[in-house]
Order: structure tokens, then C-alpha cells, then sequence
């Protein structure tokens, strides 16, 4: 059957991208977020959790550089009823930011509800990922974000293996991740980042300074397995999260 070929898809929540990735991400891959200082990295990852959640699909939210509470309460402005969703059971929290304060001991890392498992690395901290999918049927994944582990390795070889370890174990769970990604530099002379060659997908938030304005734009880098759009398409933030335009050009 012909059909049997086509990747399943997962809508983003995200307003206009579905449209330039002909229907959602593809289902059960891993996807990279890319994006300088306040492009929007959280938002996108909590947005697409938020979305699945209120389509019934249980999110779980992997933070690694701030408090759940700081997250939560940095998301107050957008019109989405994070509390209600996590008292429903159908958004869950772990707590990894430990993992950024220290070079490679163990540390605290706490579940959702507050029990507290050590993780010291990529591995720790897929078992704790692995143990909350099996036991909440957990669907989508966000992980933000993954600089801080990435630092963790100094040694090419190594940081190498286990990133792919990493992407591929989180495919194998069978949930759509999204792993935020953070750009230091301009993202027009940029060097390619190594978890953009691992992972399945790469969505880029451009930040541009055009005539004296602000404009930000997102890109879709790769989508292995589905054909989409490739053009930087304007975005932006309101109420209800980003919404990108899918039929503008920003050039
Ligand atoms: N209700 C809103 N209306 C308009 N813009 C908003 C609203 N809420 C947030 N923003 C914008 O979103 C930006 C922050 O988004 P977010 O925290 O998702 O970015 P980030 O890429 O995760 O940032 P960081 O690099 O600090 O982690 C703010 O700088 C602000 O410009
Ligand atoms: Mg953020």
C-alpha cells in the first residue's frame, strides 16, 4: 500500500507551520529547535507540548537550564493554562537544570511531583526520560535546552556518540521530540552546530536586523523523510504564541 511510505505527522501548534512542513512534524523523530537569545525556543517548546495536550497527548517538558516555576511563570503572557494541563496529568515537568551548574558529577534531577532521581549525564537522565514515557504514556518530548549537556564533552569523538545515543533513544521511545539549541553567533555567517547533523530535523529561528527593525523569521533547515517549504518566513509572537506566515517572504 502506498501509504504504508508516508511518515504519520504530528501538528506543531505552531499557527502557519504546519503549512510549510505539508501537515506536521514527521511522527516519532527527533527535531532540533535553533535559536539565538530570546528568539523563542521555550515558547515554541511548550506551545507544541500545549497543543498535544489539549488534543489528549500527554507532553513532557525536560528543562535543563531553569526551574520549572521560572518557565512557567516566563510563559504567563501567552493565554495557555499550563497549571490545568499539568493538574490534568496530561503536561509533566522534570527538572535537569542541576546538570548546568556542575562539570560531571551526579546531581538532583526531580521528576514531576517531586521525587528525585541522580542523573549525571545524557544516560541518567534518558532513564528518568524513559521511565516517566512508560509509565504516563507520554506522546511529545521537549528538551530545552541541549547546549548546556553538549557542553559537557570535550571531546569531539565523545560528545558525538553521545548525541546520537541520545537522538536515537529518544526516537526509539516512539514520541515527536523537539531539543532546543542555542546560537551564539549571527545566523548568517554561522558554523554549522554537530546536533544539527544528528537529528532528524532542523527548524531555525532567524532573528534579523533589517532597516533599522527587529524581524524575526523561521526556517526549516532539513525534515528528513518529507518534502517542505525551505524559504524564511516571517513570524511572531502574540497571545496565543508564535504564529508564523506561511505565504510571506521577509526578502
Ligand atoms: N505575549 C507576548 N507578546 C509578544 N511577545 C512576547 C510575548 N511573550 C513573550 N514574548 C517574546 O518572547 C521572547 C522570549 O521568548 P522565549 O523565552 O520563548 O525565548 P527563548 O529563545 O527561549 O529565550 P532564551 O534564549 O532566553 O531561553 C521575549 O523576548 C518576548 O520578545
Ligand atoms: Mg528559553
Amino acid at each position: 500500500m502506498l501509504s504504508a511510505f508516508f511518515l504519520d505527522r504530528v501538528p506543531t501548534g505552531i499557527k502557519g507551520l504546519d503549512e510549510l512542513l505539508g501537515g506536521g512534524f514527521p511522527d516519532g523523530r527527533c527535531i532540533l529547535i535553533v535559536g539565538s537569545p530570546g528568539s523563542g525556543k521555550t515558547t515554541f517548546a511548550l506551545q507544541y507540548l500545549y497543543h498535544g495536550a489539549m488534543l489528549g497527548e500527554t507532553g513532557l517538558y525536560v528543562t535543563l537550564d531553569e526551574h520549572p516555576d521560572h518557565v512557567k511563570r516566563n510563559l504567563q503572557s501567552y493565554d495557555w493554562d499550563i497549571d490545568g494541563m499539568e493538574k490534568k496529568g496530561k503536561l509533566l515537568f522534570i527538572d535537569a537544570s542541576g546538570l548546568r551548574r556542575t562539570g560531571g558529577e551526579s546531581n538532583r534531577l526531580s521528576p514531576y511531583g517531586g521525587s528525585a532521581t541522580d542523573v549525571s549525564d545524557f544516560t541518567e537522565l534518558l532513564k528518568t526520560i524513559n521511565k516517566v514515557v512508560e509509565g504516563e504514556n507520554v506522546r511529545r518530548i521537549a528538551l530545552d535546552p541541549v547546549t548546556s549537556l553538549m557542553l559537557r564533552y570535550v571531546e569531539e569523538l565523545k560528545k558525538r556518540r553521545a548525541t546520537v545515543a541520545f537522538f536515537d533513544a529518544l526516537a526509539d521511545s516512539g514520541c515527536t521530540s523537539l531539543i532546543t539549541s542555542e546560537l551564539k553567533t549571527s545566523l548568517m555567517d554561522r558554523r554549522f552546530q554537530l546536533e544539527e547533523f544528528l537529528s532528524h530535523g532542523v527548524v531555525l529561528l532567524h532573528t534579523l536586523f533589517h532597516e533599522g527593525n527587529v524581524v524575526r523569521a523561521v526556517q526549516i533547515e532539513k525534515m528528513r523523510g518529507i518534502s517542505h517549504d525551505t524559504q524564511i518566513r516571517p513570524y511572531q509572537f502574540g497571545v496565543t504564541g508564535i504564529e508564523v506566515f506561511p505565504r510571506d517572504k521577509v526578502f
